[in-house]
């Protein structure tokens, strides 16, 4: 149930009528935009691992990169038509980027330069939500696991059939050397305020 206009209107936009009442579109807009975001961030999450997982499993690494360099990106365009929030966006982006379509822009990479810091001073990596341009943007950070260094991992120990699909499918290739738990880079959702707003 909705609140009406007045009862908001009484109790004012205070937190704690948001408490008393309990209602779900009572849940304050930020905090509506980080489930969002943290949603979208763990579908995409899921649907690659499971994408790449079967075409592993199926013809190996190499053919594994090839599944992902087809694949990747119409997979991540395809989460807010699954969720059914056409308006909203998410992009994969890292300051050592593999492909040049997920390049980060200024401000994404001032978020993963900021995130980056952070690493290195050992502290603890959480996501980010900013409103900006009447938009909420929540950045989840990724860390690459073990699974991920076939690919992303040191040069030397990558499998000759993987590094060569990667230098044919990618010249200008960023995103090797990386080991276990290495911060990779971030899911950054966007979603415009009006999106959450109540009518
Ligand atoms: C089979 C090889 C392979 C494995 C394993 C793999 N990746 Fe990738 N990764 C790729 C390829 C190819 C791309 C470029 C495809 C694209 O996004 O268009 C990519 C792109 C990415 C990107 C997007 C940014 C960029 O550099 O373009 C991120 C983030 C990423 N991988 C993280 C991971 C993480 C985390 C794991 C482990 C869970 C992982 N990858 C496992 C091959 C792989």
């Amino acid at each position: 149930m909705r609140l009406s206009g007045l009862v908001k209107h009484i109790l004012g936009l205070g937190f704690v009528a948001v408490v008393t009442l309990g209602a779900a579109e009572s849940v304050p807009q930020d905090e509506k935009a980080r489930q969002l975001g943290a949603n979208a961030a763990a579908e995409l999450q899921r649907v690659l691992k499971e994408e790449l997982t079967a075409a592993l499993q199926a013809g190996g690494p190499g053919q594994a990169i090839r599944v992902c360099s087809q694949k990747a990106l119409l997979l991540t365009r395809d989460i807010p038509q699954k969720m059914e929030l056409p308006a909203m966006t998410i992009k994969r982006t890292s300051l050592r980027w593999r492909n040049e379509m997920n390049r980060p822009d200024a401000f994404e990479e001032k978020i993963l330069t900021d995130l980056e810091a952070r690493v290195k001073a050992e502290a603890p990596m959480e996501p980010v939500l900013l409103l900006q341009n009447k938009a909420y943007h929540y950045f989840e950070p990724i860390r690459t696991g073990g699974l991920c260094l076939t690919c992303h991992g040191s040069e030397e120990k990558m499998p000759e059939n993987v590094r060569n699909a990667l230098n044919a499918l990618y010249p200008g290739d960023r995103a090797r050397g990386y080991g276990a738990g290495d911060f990779r880079g971030v899911i950054h959702v966007t979603i415009p305020q009006e999106v959450l707003a109540e009518p």
